[in-house]
């Protein structure tokens, strides 16, 4: 802090399928952070899991992977000649090896103070089995849901097939258990496609959920706090496609929001009720967004799932909803800052 601002060290980029989405979450915090009091290093992760000091998170894919990278093995063969020394670490990187505790486990070894949440919940947060687990051992509403590993799957398919026929019906989704951006997720319409859908999840996990599809609105709600965490205003989201999937996410980009959602006050209260019971039941800090479906035909609310580090950059849904609810985008990031040294002294 010899400037007398909080050096902030971004962490950026990443192992997941969500690295470009990272860059661009980290260059609008990079672009609106208060630079009155705070100083951002930016370190960028690439693709490999090597990380490397740039300049900024803006200077662009090609730029960015341009000079030597760096292990995060303090014993690597590589000579670390680059530091990047932060009084607090923002990780802003989406998906496994960033979003799952993996990172927040090496800054907890580290023993410094970092945005978000902690080992365990980021944890939580990333694997849809145990955190359903979780939820529905809370009581909290959750849609039905079994889980398949991939060597009971090779060993007891008919036991699982006879018990999807007798729990579920269709629509069924099928997704891998720990990824993000609705990859390897289907909507499985009928019986014939349920075994090649099951099967294309576990292309990408060993462990996969079969859940009751719902048909439903999608509201989305903004957590924020430690002990005492505060929900946002709902915002709703109205996919284009078929459901919320990559290609609507990140390619075509033609879901429409509505922040704050339509929706009656009684539902209002009750979505940031059970936001903020899902922030806590996995024990999370610092921020989430917290996803609903609200099914058509009942009214019933279903918490389909948590993110602890959600999109994050001017226009996504996250902050958006803090900005609906009167928390400007620089003063969130102020916040949080300010919720990670109060965390980490706490903690000491
Ligand atoms: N049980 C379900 N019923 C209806 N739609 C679902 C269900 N599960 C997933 N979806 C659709 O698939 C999208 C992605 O699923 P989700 O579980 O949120 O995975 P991801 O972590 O990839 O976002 C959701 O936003 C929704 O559109
Ligand atoms: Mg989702």
């Amino acid at each position: 802090m010899k400037s007398g601002k909080i050096k902030i060290g971004l962490i950026f980029g990443g192992r997941s399928a969500e690295h470009e989405i990272s860059i661009l979450s980290a260059s609008s915090v990079y672009k609106n952070i208060n630079k009155e009091k705070f100083e951002v290093i930016s370190i960028y992760i690439n693709k490999n899991g090597y990380w490397r000091v740039v300049d900024s998170p803006l200077i662009g894919l090609e730029n960015l992977n341009k000079g030597e990278f760096y292990s995060f093995l303090p014993w690597a063969d590589s000579k670390i000649i680059e530091h990047f020394e932060a009084d607090v670490y923002f990780p802003l990187l989406h998906g496994p090896y960033g979003e799952d505790g993996t990172i927040q486990g090496l800054l907890e070894m580290a023993n410094v103070p970092y945005v978000g949440a902690g080992v365990l919940a980021s944890s939580l947060g990333m694997d849809k089995a145990k955190m359903k687990f979780i939820f529905r051992a809370k009581g909290l509403p959750v849609v039905n849901f079994i889980i398949i590993h991939d060597w009971q799957w090779k060993k007891d398919r008919d036991f699982f097939l006879k018990k999807i026929k007798e729990e579920f019906k269709y629509p069924i989704f099928t997704k891998p258990s720990n990824l993000g951006s609705s990859i390897g997720i289907t909507k499985v319409k009928e019986e014939t496609q349920l075994i090649p859908s099951i099967e294309q999840a576990f292309k990408y996990d060993r462990k996969i959920l079969v859940e009751q599809g719902v048909i439903a609105r999608e509201i989305e709600c903004s957590v924020l706090g430690n002990e005492e965490p505060q929900a946002s205003l709902p915002g709703e989201l109205i996919p284009y496609r078929e459901f919320y999937d990559y290609r609507d996410k990140y390619v075509e980009g033609k879901t429409e929001f509505k922040i704050p959602a339509p929706l009656e006050e009684d539902q209002i209260k009750e979505i940031r009720r059970l936001a903020i019971e899902a922030f806590k039941a996995i024990e999370c800090e610092g921020m989430a967004r917290v996803d609903f479906f609200l099914e058509k035909e009942t009214d019933k609310i279903f918490i389909n799932e948590i993110n602890t580090i959600p999109g994050f950059t001017e226009i996504s849904m996250y902050p958006k909803m803090w900005e609906a609810s009167g928390i400007s985008y620089p003063k969130l990031i102020e916040i949080l800052i300010e919720l990670a040294l109060e965390r980490y002294k706490n903690k000491k």
